[in-house]
Order: C-alpha cells, then sequence, then structure tokens
C-alpha cells in the first residue's frame, strides 16, 4: 500500500496505478468504509483512500478540534482491506495560502443537512472536487448514510461535468439497526442502547407509508417514538430521493430521511420507502 502526502508522491503513485476507485474518507474508519473499498475492488480496480479531516464542513461550533483522528488504526485497516493508494494531504496542501475558489451548491443541499449545518455542503462539495482533480479517479464510492452528501456529490459532478462516475454503497449496520459513523465513538453506553431506535423508527414509518397510512400523520407518530427514547429529532422526513425535496404523499423515488441529537452526537438515518 502507498502512502501519498505530497501532491508529488500522488502523481508518482498514479502514474503507477491506472484508473482507479477512490473513497474519500475523514478517517476514523470503520465497516461502513471498509465496505466501500470492498465495492471498489469487487468493481475490478485498484482502490485509492483519501483520509482528510476537511476544516471547511466544520461550522465554527462544531467538532473539528475534537473529530476522532487514529492514523495508525486506520492505515492497518485499509492494508488489511486491500487498499492500493493513500492519499493524506495536510491542510497547507488542500487549502494552498491565496486560494480564492468554492463551489456554491444548491439544490439538494439546500434543506435538512444545509439548514443545519450552514456552509457544510459547500465545504464538502469544494474538498470533494479538490480530491477529484488531485486523484483523477474513474469512479468514487461515498455511503448512502449520508444520503444528502451523496446527492450533493451526485449534482455536482453532473453540473460541472466531472469525468467520475459516483457509486453510492448502502449503509453498513450494527446487528441492532444502528448506522454505523465515525462519531458513534462519542456515545456513551447508555446511549449506545437507545441509538438504534432511530433506524426502527423509520423502518416502522416506512412500513405504514407504504401500507397507504397518511404520511404527516406516519411521520409524526416516527418523531414521537424518537423523542420517547431520548432523543431530540430534528427532522424525520418523507423526500423525492434526489431532490431532497419534501414530499406529502409517496411517489418515486422516495427516502426517508432523519436526523437527530443523542448526547453530543447528530444521528443520521435513511431507508428507501
Ligand atoms: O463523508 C465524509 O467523510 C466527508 O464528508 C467526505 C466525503 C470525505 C468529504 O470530506
Amino acid at each position: 500500500m502507498i502512502i501519498a502526502r505530497t501532491l508529488q508522491e500522488l502523481r508518482d503513485a498514479r502514474e503507477a496505478l491506472g484508473p482507479v476507485g477512490l473513497v474519500p474518507t475523514m478517517g476514523a474508519l470503520h465497516e461502513g468504509h471498509l465496505a466501500l473499498i470492498a465495492a471498489a475492488r469487487v468493481a475490478g480496480q485498484p482502490a485509492a483512500a483519501s483520509i482528510f479531516v476537511n476544516p471547511t464542513q466544520f461550522g465554527p461550533k462544531e467538532d473539528f478540534n475534537h473529530y476522532p483522528r487514529d492514523e495508525a488504526g486506520d492505515l492497518a485497516k485499509l492494508e488489511s482491506a486491500g487498499c492500493a493508494l493513500v492519499w493524506m494531504p495536510s491542510v497547507e496542501v488542500m487549502y494552498p495560502p491565496h486560494g480564492a475558489t468554492t463551489i456554491h451548491v444548491n439544490g439538494p443541499a439546500q434543506h435538512w443537512e444545509g439548514a443545519a449545518r450552514p456552509g457544510h455542503f459547500a465545504g464538502v462539495a469544494t474538498v470533494v472536487a479538490k480530491l477529484f482533480g488531485q486523484v483523477r479517479p474513474e469512479a468514487a464510492y461515498f455511503g448512502e448514510k449520508d444520503w444528502q452528501q451523496v446527492q450533493v456529490v451526485s449534482r455536482m459532478v453532473a453540473d460541472l461535468h466531472l469525468p467520475v462516475r459516483i457509486v453510492p454503497v448502502p449503509t453498513v449496520r450494527e446487528n441492532n439497526g444502528l448506522a454505523m459513523s465515525s462519531r458513534n465513538a462519542y456515545l456513551t453506553p447508555e446511549e449506545r442502547k437507545a441509538a438504534p431506535i432511530l433506524h426502527a423508527a423509520l423502518t416502522h414509518a416506512a412500513k405504514e407509508i407504504v401500507a397507504g397510512k397518511q404520511v404527516a400523520e406516519t411521520l409524526h407518530h416516527a418523531r414521537h417514538e424518537v423523542a420517547q427514547a431520548g432523543i431530540i429529532p430534528d427532522y424525520i422526513a418523507l423526500v423525492h430521493a434526489e431532490t431532497l425535496d419534501p414530499i406529502p404523499a409517496l411517489t418515486h423515488p422516495a427516502r426517508l430521511i432523519a436526523a437527530a441529537k443523542l448526547g453530543r452526537v447528530r444521528l443520521l438515518d435513511n431507508i428507501p420507502v
């Protein structure tokens, strides 16, 4: 496994590898990330992963300084997952002085996480576009756990005609249904017991909606169910799966999306309907 930390090291490694599938990450790797590496390898290309905790996608009051970091552990996991290249730029390499360009995103970036975390998706889109320019992957793999992020990145790639194929990969869950996330590391043992209720509430609501129950009422019940477990729902919504616009009744393609606060963790989840 090649580790590149400078643009020159990355260029040398890329010349040796040919077309690659890129898995962009912020480190603190878990089974969900490894499923992305596996998906890239199954597609028959060498897998490249990037590890970069991107400051521009964190709000001023968010956890950038405390975001879980485990370089040695991450590299060991990537190595045993068969990753061919790890791109680990510093903040100075990613954002050189005098940089003056950011990507402004609208459409699927407007609501939900975009409203709760102003500037977040501009930071994500900008760093992902930079990663695509640096690594020049043929395909890039993103976890569906961040459904809105996948739609924002797909929209950006289509709008800017970027020559990369976006491959969404299904969410990896713990046995109890909790979606894997690096930030789950912040949950106390007590909170870990409550956290799977978010996924259970979504699954229940999806069944009700498919069975023809009124959407607004079903979503109201789901929020109540989650709140009863001590999880503070921010939103639980039925949306168009690509535009992320809320939909009042079931039409396709639809997705149930949710965000909720448990202790200091913002839990995100979503499922198809
Ligand atoms: O999903 C993430 O970990 C990040 O948002 C990403 C895509 C690596 C961009 O920093």
